[in-house]
């Protein structure tokens, strides 16, 4: 099997639609027609959620009427949270084939498939053309690319000159990473988190300019500690759970968003 495959099949466990549309009638919502805000952040598979696509959004300048691409987009819920909370236009697209189903389908129901669109395919090799985006998200899935390379490369070709590329990822930040299962990988076949320079420099080489970084480890630490006390999101494993929290704490892995732009 290969990466994109394995990547894919660790995703898509077969019951996503049903454990988010589970979480929106436990919420009072109606599950066929509902507010994103009935989900409670469980579209978001990231640290922070949805407290964290706010803060990354805004620091990348993303407003009404931005044009904007989301690289991995898994279940929808950050291109949902740029289109309801920023009046953004975003298209999302994502490996994980159960993960795209579940997207259009939550899009559909929320009332947002004007805004937001997705595709399902691989980052690396991405089905638009050349300039067709004026600001592009990557939020947690770095760690599942071992090509960053080409995936920096292929967002610089479809973003417009002057376009903010916005990475919010966990990264390699000290040591080794010994210990799995982690919430992206069962194994290291899969997994590529990297330092922040090896980041800027693949950044660099496709053409951006890095303007800011930014490593919001206690708050990571922090989520990551409430939502073990108050049940881990729906579908992550326990062990891949505490083996993040406890590279944290030992400072071998970080949430690092990294801010760059086109010239
Ligand atoms: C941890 S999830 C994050 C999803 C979303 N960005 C969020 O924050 O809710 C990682 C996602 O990256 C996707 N992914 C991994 N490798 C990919 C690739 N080469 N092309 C497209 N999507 C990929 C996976 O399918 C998965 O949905």
């Amino acid at each position: 099997m290969g990466i994109e495959e394995s990547v894919s099949s660790h995703y898509g466990a077969g019951n996503v639609l049903q454990l988010l549309l589970g979480i929106v009638a436990a919420s009072g919502g109606n599950p066929d027609s509902f507010s994103p805000a009935n989900l409670r952040g469980a579209d978001q598979l990231h640290i922070g959620g949805p407290a964290a696509t706010t803060r990354v959004a805004t620091r990348a300048g993303i407003r009404a009427g931005s044009r904007v691409l989301e690289l991995g987009s898994g279940m929808g819920g950050v291109s949902r949270h740029l289109a309801s909370d920023f009046g953004a236009s975003v298209h999302g697209i994502d490996l994980t084939p159960e993960f795209v189903q579940t997207a259009r389908t939550i899009t559909e129901r929320t009332g947002l498939s004007g805004q937001v669109t997705f595709s399902q395919g691989s980052i690396l090799a991405l089905p638009f053309e050349d300039d067709s985006f004026d600001a592009a998200l990557m939020v947690h899935v770095g760690m599942n690319i071992q090509d960053k390379d080409t995936a920096f490369a292929e967002a610089a070709r479809v973003l417009r000159p002057g376009s903010v590329f916005a990475v919010y990822d966990v990264m390699l930040v000290g040591g080794d990473l010994e210990t799995y299962p982690l919430p992206w990988a069962a194994t290291p076949d899969t997994s590529f988190p990297q330092p922040p320079l090896a980041y800027s420099d693949a950044l660099a080489q496709a053409g951006f300019l890095v303007d800011h970084e930014a490593k919001p480890l206690a708050e990571g630490i922090e989520f990551l500690e409430r939502a073990a006390a108050s049940g881990r999101p729906a579908g992550v494993d326990a062990a891949a759970f505490s083996n993040l929290l406890a590279a944290f704490r030992a400072g071998v892995l970080a949430p690092v968003e990294i801010y760059a732009h086109l010239p």
